[in-house]
């Protein structure tokens, strides 16, 4: 016969395999809206069985007015949010929503306690005990508890350092290694001895300890490494899910949270590949990596370059790369760029854009402009495709872009972002840097680029500039 509790089950299983197809077809952008559909009627589908169940529990009238109020104004607040974010401001968003998730993982793994093990005499306790199951129960709020409230912090430190209301230099505190170790071997020490005799201090002493590891691993992470975080929050929220899926003994937030986390992993462990980082010392909280000495370096003098004397040297090149970052995206100059683009193809310039991976403050942040602005997709190439032509161009738009351009990344061992493959603008003829001032970038290091004799900075807001080189072009 079917029951609630059958049909709800299939609808889960129904949901876990609309989410695997949804992440399928978030990996390729041809298919990504199809991926977010499918994510959006899983969701749905997972959010009807449960309130469902929750009814048929016969919970009280109170709880189920709790249980809509909350979903109400999580649905406002959510649908706001999500409407008014500008693109730049995504990756501290998804953060601060990673934090939400680990603050719900601890908030289950308390409530599980205080039902729980706060009772040892009470009835389910009793129940658990005689089944085997205490032991297992304690851990899993344990362990709960401790994932979740590392992806807190450490989600808040991300949203606080993404959004600049935070130095994005790595914190260096002395011993910084031994405190993450000491905090993990703590960890597993207190494990075992609320196994053995659960209690509320405990519990506390995990959260607090959880707690401080969260913020102290992000916090020790350099500007330069923040994409690779954001993905390892991700996966961090995932496990932090399937945490409390455990503990709620429901097998859809396992499947759920399993999913987030191993593909969380993943596209961390793609990203640190792509910027030749070692993951495990990303993952460990900087693990290795000791301070830099201070850059007192005299870079020599910088040329500037007017837009009218920038649009002359488009015009009689033959081959142009743009490589925009973070910059275009700030002064949503996509469209003047897709503008100017037209009008050197039009005159015969071979034009073509080069996208570093982390360009911007989002993977596929530049694609996605560009594509708004209907720049064609066959001039769009990746990093790989294009780092070996820069030899053969004659002008480079460096429009907003920094670190992605940073020679040092290639020729200075001891600069912070040493390793990390960039483009290698300063092989054209000629180079020209589109930003406002000679500030860093988001790493926060100096750019020996703007200091080169074939580059020339072309000073401004980056969509100004561009619509003037239009207007003189
Ligand atoms: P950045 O190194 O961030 O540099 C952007 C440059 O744009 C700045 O130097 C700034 O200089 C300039 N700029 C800002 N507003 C401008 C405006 N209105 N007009 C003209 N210029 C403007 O950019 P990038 O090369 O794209 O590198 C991205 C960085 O962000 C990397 O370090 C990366 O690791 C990090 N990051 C990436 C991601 C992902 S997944 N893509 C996520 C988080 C962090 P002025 O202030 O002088 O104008």
């Amino acid at each position: 016969m079917l029951t609630l509790e059958t049909a709800a089950t299939a609808a889960y299983v129904v949901a876990a395999l609309l989410f695997v197809l949804s992440l399928a077809g978030l990996s390729r952008h041809e298919t990504s809206r199809a991926g977010i559909s499918f994510g959006i009627v899983g969701m749905a589908i997972a959010l009807v069985a449960t309130i469902a169940l929750a009814i048929n529990h016969q919970i009280e009238p109170l709880g189920l007015g709790l249980l809509f109020g909350a979903m109400a104004i999580g649905a406002a607040i959510g649908l706001w949010r999500a409407r008014v974010v500008e693109m730049t401001g995504m990756p501290e968003l998804i953060a601060l929503l990673h934090s939400f998730v680990g603050l719900a993982a601890v908030l289950v793994g308390w409530n599980g306690y205080l039902h729980i093990e706060a009772h040892p005499d009470g009835p389910d306790a009793i129940a658990m005990s005689e089944q085997g199951m205490l032991g297992i129960h304690s851990a899993e709020v344990f362990i709960g508890v401790f994932i979740g409230a590392v992806t807190f912090t450490g989600s808040i430190v991300a949203n606080l350092k993404l959004s600049a209301r935070m130095k994005s230099a790595p914190l260096m505190l002395p011993g910084k290694n031994i405190l993450n170790l000491g905090s993990l071997v703590a960890f597993a020490a207190l494990t075992v001895w609320f196994v053995i005799d659960p209690s509320l201090w405990l519990l506390v002493a995990v959260t607090v300890l959880a707690l401080l590891l969260g913020w102290h691993l992000v916090a020790s992470i350099g500007g330069g490494d923040m994409p690779v975080v954001v993905s390892m929050l991700n996966s961090y929220s995932g496990w932090a899910a399937a945490a409390a899926g455990f503990l709620l003994g429901n097998n859809l937030l396992i499947v759920t949270g399993a999913l987030v986390g191993s593909s969380g992993a993943y596209l961390s462990y793609i990203m640190c590949k792509a910027m030749n980082r070692s993951f495990i010392s990303v993952i460990a909280g900087g693990f290795g990596i000791e301070a830099g000495p201070a850059d007192d370096k005299d870079y020599g003098e910088h040329r500037e370059i007017t837009a009218e004397s920038a649009a002359e040297l488009l015009s009689s090149a033959s081959s142009v790369i743009i490589t925009p970052g973070y910059g275009m995206a700030v002064a949503q100059a996509q469209y003047g760029v897709a503008d100017l683009t037209r009008k050197l193809r039009e005159r015969g310039v071979d034009v073509r854009f080069g996208i570093h991976p982390v360009a911007g403050r989002l993977p596929g942040h530049m694609n996605v402009l560009l594509a708004e602005a209907k720049v064609p997709y066959d001039i769009v190439l990746e990093m790989d495709e294009i780092n070996d032509d820069f030899d053969a161009t004659s002008v480079v738009l460096v429009i907003g872009a920094n670190d992605t351009v940073n020679p040092a990344a290639s020729e200075d061992p001891s600069s912070p972002i040493a390793g990390m493959p960039v483009l290698t603008v300063w092989n054209a003829q000629n180079v020209i840097v589109f930003k406002r001032s000679m500030a860093s970038g988001y790493a926060g290091v100096q750019n020996p680029l703007f200091f080169r004799e074939n580059t020339q900075m072309l000073f401004g807001d980056a969509k100004d500039r561009v619509d003037a080189i239009n207007a003189a072009l």
